[in-house]
């Protein structure tokens, strides 16, 4: 089985295509070209996976690339993922998040109709909740340029399996996180900070919005459900999550009481970093996930964020060594 994976150098594309190749998959990931290589979460595997350029902003580099691999399987993972700069980048956003979506799906309907294609959509969908807890069912409120492209993503993939018989299936995840998440994140910008006061780096850690409540998994465990989708007999979405949410004060005070740091000595909120609209609380259903694909989540927020703030100690102390 050969799978194409778009945003492989990111948190999750790193995460599947472990799993793929322990699968015993041919793993193929589309890159973006850039004037500096960018595979630090790949760099362990990087010579037993192949790597293609291509951008989703580009019709005709996506054609060419499906034509030229003919995966069985497409996970497309690749987005403009930060909610934040979805209000500074907003046509961009639109470009790679939305309009990316639909080059991939018309590129396979081109080439690759046989293919079965995840499209990674995304809890920020569901927004101004219509329903606690969200589920398949549940009316999305997008309060981001980010989240009104990944409904269009998603609305977009559910077409093109209505309308051309393609085996095309969304993914609802909710949060999901790892010690590869990206540092601007809210969890990753806790635990290394943390790990930075504790190391007597820095003193300070500024954040915005404490009482915004999510609902956090490991990405570890989310890669493993996307797979699920493209194994089933039918074409279907589902939800991905744990059940549980927490606010980000409380993953806070997780990180903290760990390293043994005091919250109010160290952390300040800053207004800057509110959000022009915030999604105040995320909290998934994943019933379907677990009768239809058998899927569970293993990890929970403790050993997740220990997990993480583990990661961050061991690499901060040998950038440390490295300098002396
Ligand atoms: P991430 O770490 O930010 O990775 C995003 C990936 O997309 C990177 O590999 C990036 O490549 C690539 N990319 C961006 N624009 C591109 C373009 N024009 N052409 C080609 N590649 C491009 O995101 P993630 O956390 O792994 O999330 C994966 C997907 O799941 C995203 O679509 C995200 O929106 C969605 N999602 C994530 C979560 C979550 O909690 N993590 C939840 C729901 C949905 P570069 O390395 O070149 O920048
Ligand atoms: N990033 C960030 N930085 N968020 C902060 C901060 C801060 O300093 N302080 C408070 N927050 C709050 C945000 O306002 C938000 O309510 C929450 O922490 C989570 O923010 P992020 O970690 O940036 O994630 P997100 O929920 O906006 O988006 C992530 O999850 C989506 C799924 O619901 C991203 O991974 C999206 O790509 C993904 O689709």
């Amino acid at each position: 089985m050969k799978a194409l994976i778009t945003g492989i150098t990111g948190q999750d594309g790193s995460y599947l295509a472990e799993f793929l190749m322990k699968k015993g998959y041919e793993v193929c990931g589309m890159v973006r070209r850039s004037s500096t290589e960018n595979f630090e979460r790949i760099a362990h595997i990087k010579d037993k996976i192949q790597l293609r350029q291509a951008d989703l902003l580009d019709q005709l580099s996506l054609i060419k690339l499906l034509e030229e691999i003919q995966p069985d399987e497409i996970y497309n993972l690749a987005a403009m993922s930060f909610v934040p700069t979805s209000w500074s980048q907003p046509v961009l956003t639109g470009e790679f998040t939305a309009l990316g979506v639909v080059r991939m799906l018309e590129a396979m309907r081109q080439v690759a109709a046989d293919a079965k294609f995840y499209q990674a959509s995304s809890s920020e969908m569901y927004g101004k909740v219509r329903e606690v807890p969200q589920t398949e069912l549940t009316p999305f409120y997008p309060r981001s340029p980010y989240g009104a492209s990944k409904a269009y993503g998603h609305y977009i993939t559910i077409n093109y399996r209505e309308s051309y018989e393609l085996f095309a299936v969304s993914g609802i995840l909710f949060n999901h996180e790892s010690p590869r998440r990206g540092k601007e994140f809210v969890t990753r910008k806790i635990t290394d900070g943390a790990v930075r006061i504790k190391l007597g780096l820095t003193d300070e850690l500024r954040l915005g919005n404490l009482d915004a409540h999510r609902d956090w998994g490991f990405a570890g465990d989310y890669v493993r459900a996307m797979w699920l989708m493209l194994q089933q007999d039918k074409a279907d979405d589902y939800v991905v999550a744990t059940g549980k949410s927490h606010s980000v004060r409380e993953f806070l005070e997780l990180v903290f009481k760990y390293l043994e740091l005091d919250i109010d000595k160290h952390v300040k909120t800053d207004p800057r970093l509110l959000r022009p609209a915030e999604v105040e609380h995320l909290i998934g259903d994943c019933s379907k996930a677990k009768d239809v694909l058998g899927w569970e989540p293993e990890v929970g927020i403790e050993q997740l964020a220990q997990m993480m703030v583990d990661a961050d100690l061991e690499r901060i102390k040998k950038e440390i060594a490295s300098r002396d």
